[in-house]
Parts: structure tokens; C-alpha cells; sequence
């Protein structure tokens, strides 16, 4: 594989100077690689998409992106700006922060318009993701009147629409019904056949394996307790169930009840 295209040395990270969100983060990503952040709840997978977007630049440490370093200097030549925003995608975690036209349909059109994409060339990929993604009929609503799930289905359609080469996935299944979800980690397969690199942070570990050969596991303490290929790291119960990623699942088997831990690799039955 090529040169990296982000390399992150132990980036620190706190909201406000006094909530910790990541100590000590080192990692390489290169073009094409399939990767998923996965870890309980407040250990710091949103706010590393948020780094890798440059939305936010670390308090200490450095990160590069395409040989560069990252920081409010660089993102305030228009240049460099515009060509990161074409190249980096990131689906937020929460769908209300992404969508904010009055209607679908120019939420959809609204990045690559901004980014310098022709009308009728937005328009024309407008047609397509929305016959990708089937959402003819939500085009013309207002995105904060839509169920979650169209609400996810519809940013992720916005994120794409863009074509980055590099997408960054915020729970992209959350609240998703199971075929959508099926049809939007095809899509996600899809992309990086294409040579896309993939960057998920997920709760779904049923997906991890497909949709990540890496894994990362954040800890509690906001830092990589553990990385390497996915299926070597998700066969570690102990692991998981250290870091809130299985949960005790009791199942009834004729009169008895069985206690045994759970780690939601499959779907229940
Ligand atoms: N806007 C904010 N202001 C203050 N603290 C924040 C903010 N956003 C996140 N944090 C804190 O930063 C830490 C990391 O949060 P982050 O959202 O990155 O976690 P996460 O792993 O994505 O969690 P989840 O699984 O719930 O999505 C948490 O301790 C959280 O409380
Ligand atoms: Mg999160």
C-alpha cells in the first residue's frame, strides 16, 4: 500500500481544557486501509473522526495529513481547505448537526455545490444517490421532520454525494432498520473496493469484521488499549467485555436460565 495519508503522534485532546476526550493517541492510516474504532461510551472515537476531519486540532502532538500538518493556519488558505473538504468526508454521529436546509434535496446538493461542483453536475449526482439510497419520495421534506433513521440515511447520502476519497464514519448503522443497514454497509463495502479508505466508529460489533480489517479499541481513559486485525480482536472476549463491548445476556434453554457473556456479533435469533 501507498504512502500514509494520516499519521497521528500522541495526540492529546480536552473539550474546554478540563474534559479529556483523547491522551496519547499514536496511529498510521493509509490510502485504502478499512478501519473501525470501536469502545464504550465517552472514550473518544467522535471526537479522533472529529481530529482526522480537522474540525478540531489537538491541545499537544501532531497530525499529518497527506505529508501535512494539521492546524487552523493550514485550513485558512482556501486552497488546502477545499482540496481536504473534496478528499475527507465525516459522517457525523448525530444527523442533526449535518442536515440543516429546508429541504432534503438541497442538503444533498449542498456540499458539492459549496465545494465548486457544477449545478448540473450536482444535480445529476443528486439523481443518483437518490436512486442508491431510495429516498425519492423524502427529497422535498424537511430534514428535521424525518424519522432517525431517514435523518441517518439521508446525511450519509449527503456525505457521499461528495465522492471523498477518504470517509469517515460516525455510527453509520445507529437506528438503522436491519435491511437499510444491510444495504448501507454494501455501500460502504462497495466504496472501498474502489479503492475508498473507511473509517468507521461503531457500537455494531456484528459489522466490525466486514466493514474493518483493523480495529482499534478505545479505553475509558481516552487512549488505544489495544489495536490489530479485527478478527483476532473480536474473537478476545476478555478484551471486549474489559472495554463495554459484551454485556451478560441471560437466555432461557428449556426451564433454565443461562448467564453468559454477550458480544452481539450476530444478530439474536
Ligand atoms: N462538546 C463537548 N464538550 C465537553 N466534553 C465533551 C464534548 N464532546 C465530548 N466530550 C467528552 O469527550 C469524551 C469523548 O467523547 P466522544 O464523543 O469522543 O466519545 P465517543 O467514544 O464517541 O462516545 P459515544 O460512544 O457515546 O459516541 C467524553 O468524556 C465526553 O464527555
Ligand atoms: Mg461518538
Amino acid at each position: 500500500m501507498s504512502e500514509p495519508i494520516f499519521e497521528l503522534k500522541n495526540i492529546h485532546y480536552s473539550y474546554l481544557g478540563k474534559y479529556p476526550a483523547l491522551c496519547g493517541i499514536d496511529m498510521t492510516v493509509k490510502q485504502g486501509e478499512k478501519i473501525a474504532f470501536i469502545g464504550a461510551n465517552g472514550s473518544g472515537k467522535s471526537t479522533l473522526l472529529r481530529i482526522l476531519d480537522g474540525l478540531i486540532f489537538p491541545d499537544s502532538g501532531v497530525i499529518k495529513a497527506f505529508g501535512k500538518e494539521l492546524n487552523e493556519d493550514l485550513f485558512s488558505l482556501e486552497d488546502f481547505s477545499s482540496s481536504f473538504r473534496k478528499k475527507v468526508g465525516l459522517l457525523f454521529q448525530n444527523p442533526d448537526v449535518q442536515l440543516f436546509c429546508p429541504t432534503v434535496k438541497e442538503d444533498i446538493v449542498f456540499g458539492p455545490l459549496q465545494l465548486g461542483v457544477s449545478r448540473q453536475e450536482a444535480d445529476k449526482r443528486l439523481d443518483e444517490i437518490t436512486t442508491l439510497f431510495n429516498i425519492n419520495d423524502l427529497l422535498n421534506r424537511a430534514p428535521h421532520q424525518l424519522s432517525i433513521g431517514e435523518k441517518r440515511k439521508v446525511a450519509i447520502a449527503s456525505t457521499l454525494v461528495i465522492d471523498p476519497d477518504i470517509l469517515l464514519l460516525d455510527e453509520p448503522t445507529a437506528g438503522l432498520d436491519p435491511q437499510t443497514a444491510r444495504q448501507i454497509i454494501d455501500i460502504i463495502i462497495e466504496a472501498n473496493e474502489k479503492g475508498k479508505t473507511i473509517i468507521t466508529a461503531t457500537h455494531d460489533l456484528h459489522i466490525v469484521e466486514e466493514i474493518a480489517d483493523t480495529v482499534y479499541i478505545l479505553s475509558r481513559d481516552k487512549k488505544i488499549a489495544s489495536f490489530g486485525a479485527s478478527r483476532e480482536l473480536l474473537a478476545d472476549t476478555a478484551l471486549l467485555q474489559n472495554h463495554n463491548l459484551v454485556h451478560i445476556h441471560r437466555h432461557r434453554h428449556k426451564d433454565e436460565i443461562h448467564i453468559h457473556p454477550h458480544q452481539h456479533l450476530e444478530h439474536h435469533l
